[in-house]
């Protein structure tokens, strides 16, 4: 695990986006993994700036997200489908027929996971998967457990995650309570593994990422024992490592 420094949003973004965009660039056919959340947007952005000045190219690009709510279709506003829609995919040269996301609008959790885990294979698996981190260690949905996952499934959000979101919705009583999710198995078959934090809210689940025990009881944790993972992290969410 390498973990680069940088002071601060801005910094941490723009570095983020020069690792994807050097991906892009040495394979303009990549798989790139995506994630939602607050701490990519900055990422995107900066890639979509460079996409106009034409030093991007995602024409031949193919994206995986890692999850979306159970019971959201793909163009309810606060479904993650939307929110790469306008945060990222509508911004930038990527054909939407190669933009992928688990399908929430399937009410059978077991055929929508099994559909997501075969795409996700038939493609070879993403080069670079792009991470955010959850306040209580997660990645994707895959909340703290005692067993890491493995394929696609569906999980319970954990209050924790629901109170974190709800930011995002008017009422927390609308946030769902469920989401089908990559499984942390699928996740660490990514080639190279990129991790975005910031802010002090984040700091000790950095430090556990990287410092502490391997255990389900933090998923991020598992990342240490991937050969190629970066940790892209301002000084706040570095600030108890
Ligand atoms: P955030 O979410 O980027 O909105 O903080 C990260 C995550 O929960 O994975």
């Amino acid at each position: 695990m390498r973990i680069i420094h940088t002071t601060d949003y801005k910094d941490m973004s723009r570095k983020a986006a020069n690792i994807i965009s050097a991906q892009v660039i040495l394979k303009p056919d990549c798989v790139l993994g995506l994630a939602t959340g607050t701490t990519p947007l900055g990422t995107y952005d900066q890639l979509a700036e460079w996409n106009h000045k034409g030093d991007c190219d995602f024409s031949q690009v193919s994206t995986y997200n890692l999850d979306e709510y159970r019971g959201l279709s793909h163009d309810d506003p606060q479904s993650y489908h939307y929110f790469m829609l306008k945060n990222f995919f509508e911004k930038i040269n990527i054909n939407l027929e190669n933009t992928h996301v688990p399908n929430g609008a399937n009410p059978d959790a077991a055929a929508a996971c099994a559909e997501y885990d075969r795409m996700v294979d038939e493609a070879g698996y993403p080069d670079l998967q792009l991470l955010g981190i959850g306040r209580n260690g997660h990645i994707g949905f895959n909340e703290p457990d005692d067993v890491f996952s493995k394929g696609t499934h569906c999980v319970d959000l954990t209050q924790s995650t629901i109170e974190a979101n709800s930011r995002l919705f008017e009422r927390e009583e609308d946030v769902p309570r469920q989401a089908y999710t990559m499984g942390v198995q699928t996740i660490m078959r990514a080639r190279m593994i990129l991790v975005v934090a910031n802010g002090t809210n984040k700091a000790q689940a950095v430090r556990d990422m990287c410092f502490g025990p391997v255990t389900p009881a933090c998923p991020a944790s598992i990342l240490q024992l991937h050969t190629n993972c970066v940790v892209v992290a301002d000084s706040d969410a570095l600030s108890l490592c």
